[in-house]
């Protein structure tokens, strides 16, 4: 079945939506994307993927669009044009199309595409056997703050986790975790709940914010800090977090099971408040 795609405006059948091959999107990876969960046919966490589009877009210098109420009315009809009940919304804002060149051009026209895609997220089939993660050197740019399209690091650290028979792969720089190659990365040790803080090394993820307040608000403990994969082997428990995956419990760190190799309670209990919480929030 053909999904109803938009593409500068226009809201064309998949096989006919199509770009420039002048688009420094194509060209320099020269654009920004956003991904958000649709649940019972809304949008989770919209205002927080829409902020962080425009810190992105700010971040390098490119025009917005439009603003948060007409990307709001974008998201909404990439739903309902698509019959979407749950899965996401893709979003993605280049800097057009321009003659190939470094420099940017100066009136720069953006590129702006949507589409969807439907999948089980609150019955996703890893969420009951959790995943199983390698670790791997980060070699990824030094602005992992900005989400851009470049994401050909993350995609390469992807098939090595698959080639090893595994789910996904944790980065690793200066002896400490960064993220998932999509996701952010926590553990829970000791009872405390401990994931990166924020800077230029990290995704500042919509979903990690969600749960860092539910987790605060559900009085449990928490530490913002780098942790090494030593320290995660022997934690108690370990999960990742993202618009495409919730809370999503990780059961075995470079071929080592965390206790007895399946989803422990405390991720199952903040994957159950997150979802409450965006069934209930969702736009
Ligand atoms: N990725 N870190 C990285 C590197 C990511 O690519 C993502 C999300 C996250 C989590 O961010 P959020 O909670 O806002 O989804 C962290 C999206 C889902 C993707 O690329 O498909």
């Amino acid at each position: 079945m053909s999904r109803w795609v938009h593409v500068n405006g226009d809201w064309l059948p998949e096989a006919a939506a199509k770009v420039s091959v002048f688009d420094r999107g194509f060209l320099f990876a020269d654009g920004v994307y956003e991904v958000t969960s649709v649940l019972d046919g809304k949008l989770a966490d919209f205002d927080g993927h829409a902020a962080r589009l425009m810190r992105s877009l700010a971040a390098l210098e490119m025009p917005a669009p439009c603003d948060r109420d007409r990307l709001l009315a974008l998201h909404r009809e990439a739903v309902a044009r698509n019959d979407l009940t749950e899965g996401m919304v893709y979003l993605q804002v280049t800097r057009g199309a321009a003659e190939r060149d470094f420099a940017w051009p100066e009136a720069p026209e953006p590129s702006v595409v949507l589409f969807t895609q439907a999948r089980p997220l609150v019955e996703a089939p890893a969420a009951q056997r959790g995943l199983r993660v390698i670790t791997v050197p980060d070699l990824r740019w030094g602005r992992r703050d900005i989400k851009t399209v470049q994401l050909l690091y993350p995609s390469m650290a992807k098939m090595q986790a698959k080639a090893a028979g595994c789910d996904d792969a944790w980065m690793v720089e200066a002896g400490h975790v960064t993220e998932g190659t999509s996701n952010n990365a926590w553990i829970i040790a000791g009872g405390r709940i401990v994931t990166r803080g924020l800077g230029t090394e990290i995704l500042h993820g919509i979903t990690r914010a969600a749960v860092l307040r539910l987790a605060d608000e559900a009085g449990l403990a928490i530490e913002e800090r780098a942790f090494t994969p030593e320290e995660a082997k022997v934690a108690d428990e370990a999960f990742a977090t993202a618009a495409t995956i919730f809370v999503m419990p990780v059961v075995e760190i470079d071929g080592v099971r965390l206790g007895d190799g399946t989803p422990g309670p405390l991720t199952r209990r903040l994957r159950a408040l997150y979802i409450d919480e965006m069934r209930r929030s969702a736009i």
